[in-house]
């Protein structure tokens, strides 16, 4: 039996799920404080939803989707993004949600790629969405709330560049322009790019090797072919950002791997992490994602982190890791009248919303004092057969790195060891 996971996926087990979980609750209470409301679709949706939505062009849909057929002969795919499946869910549900509705999620995704350090094949992602306002203010709402998020989290070296991609009215006449300057030097590119050059031109943008060539920085912008509609929305989106203080950069070549964006693109990027890693998180404006699902036309912008990315981004910029420890008090009982107190200690505790924990059986001291620290508890609450006797329980701290013999111990009453943890910060004692 193989006890390793498939790959590309991983195990998230204590310490580092205790990290994951900070983030998860940092994500509902940052997306609740700007008055996104939590979703959840299905892990699979039919097949035809992300082939139709995130464009027969986009790595995501060409190379990455986990496509299998169930036992009625259906395609499904398990989801590789949620933006599609919210859109879906929206459209069905509409005359029963609010106007606008906004939604977010904390989900896993699966993406078909060759694994490495920061992308994995089941990953997670912290996403929102803003559905039904065409206004500026919606896409300067979701970036701030992005960037709120990532800077809370204390990753400083943070970089948002931002676009404006166009919509139907200004691309098609840009992308004509683009094939223009491009073909003449098609033999330039490399064999992917010049995929790239007749299926969707504005992808070129995002040719790592060639990226940086004389070639592609001297292309024509897409934000220098807006039509006058998409010119004002990123100027009024660009102001907005300036007007609350989100620091960010114009990158005229910023195009994203989905082909449901319209207008406003943008992408959070860490120094920590490698370059084609950088990436903590994206999303943009996508107006005409209804309209290819069959609904009618309704604007859209949101944008999904990565949370296994941004957590290996923290250490790397002195950031603290989030989450915590495990049980505030470990019961330490000694003997068979001291494991009766201790039973009904932990019970108390566990009522006035303590996390506690204990051994299951008698065991030496020294023995249950390894346990506690195993379990990641901030103080051990000590009885013995002296403190039966005394009506009392030693309470002693666990801070990591302290030596033997050097610990704070205090003896406190029995009935008053609740009330003395509540007068604690027991959870910064780790
Ligand atoms: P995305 O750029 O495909 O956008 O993914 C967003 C983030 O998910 C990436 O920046 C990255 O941090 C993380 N991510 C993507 N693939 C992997 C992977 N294989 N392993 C680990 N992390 C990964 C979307 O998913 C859009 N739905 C965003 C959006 C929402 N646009 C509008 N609304």
């Amino acid at each position: 039996m193989e006890l390793q996971p498939p790959r590309g996926t991983a195990d998230l087990l204590p310490p580092a799920s205790d990290a994951m979980l900070g983030l998860y609750e940092a994500a509902h209470r940052s997306a609740r404080l700007f008055g996104f409301r939590y979703v959840e679709t299905p892990t699979f949706e039919h097949t035809e939803l992300f082939a139709r939505t995130s464009g027969e062009t986009s790595d995501v849909v060409t190379k990455e989707m986990y496509t299998f057929e169930d036992k009625g002969g259906r395609s499904l795919t398990l989801r590789p993004e949620q933006t599609a499946s919210i859109v879906r869910a929206y459209l069905e549900n509409a005359h029963d949600l609010p106007n606008p509705f906004k939604a977010y999620h904390v989900s896993q995704q699966f993406r078909h790629g060759r694994p490495q350090a920061g992308r994995l094949r089941e990953f997670r992602q912290f996403g929102v969405e803003t559905i039904g306002v065409a206004a500026p203010g919606a896409d300067v709402e979701v970036i701030a709330l992005g960037d709120r998020f990532l800077r809370g989290r204390g990753l400083d070296d943070l970089e948002l560049q931002v676009n404006s991609i166009g919509d139907a009215e200004c691309r098609p006449a840009y992308r004509e322009k683009l094939i223009a300057y491009l073909e003449p030097h098609a033999a330039e590119l490399d064999e992917d790019c010049r995929t790239r050059l007749r299926t969707n031109p504005l992808r070129v943008f995002d040719c790592k090797v060639d990226g940086k060539t004389p070639l592609v920085l001297g292309a024509p912008m897409i934000s220098d072919n807006l039509c006058q509609a998409c010119a004002e929305h990123f100027a009024a989106v660009r102001n907005g950002l300036d007007a609350d203080g989100v620091a960010f950069e114009h990158d005229p070549r910023l195009v994203r791997g989905l082909d449901y964006y319209t207008r406003t693109t943008f992408e959070f990027a860490s120094g920590a992490l490698s370059q084609a890693q950088s990436a903590l998180g994206g999303g943009g404006r996508y107006d005409g994602l209804a309209e290819v699902l069959g609904g009618p036309a309704t604007p859209g912008v949101g944008f999904a982190l990565g949370l296994d990315r941004i957590l290996l981004a923290m250490p790397a910029t002195g950031a603290r890791t989030p989450g915590g420890a495990g049980v505030a008090c470990f019961v330490v009982a000694l003997g068979a009248e001291a494991t009766t107190v201790g039973t009904r200690l932990l019970k108390d505790l566990r009522e006035a919303g303590i996390p506690a924990a204990s051994a299951f059986e008698d065991r030496p001291l020294k023995a249950q004092l390894r346990m506690a620290d195993r379990a990641g508890a901030a103080y051990v609450a000590i009885v013995g057969e002296r403190e039966v006797e005394a009506g009392t329980a030693q309470l002693r701290r666990l801070a990591s790195g302290e030596r033997e013999g050097e610990q704070e111990q205090e003896e406190v009453p029995l009935d008053d060891v609740v009330n003395w943890f509540s007068r604690t910060d027991w959870a910064a004692e780790r």
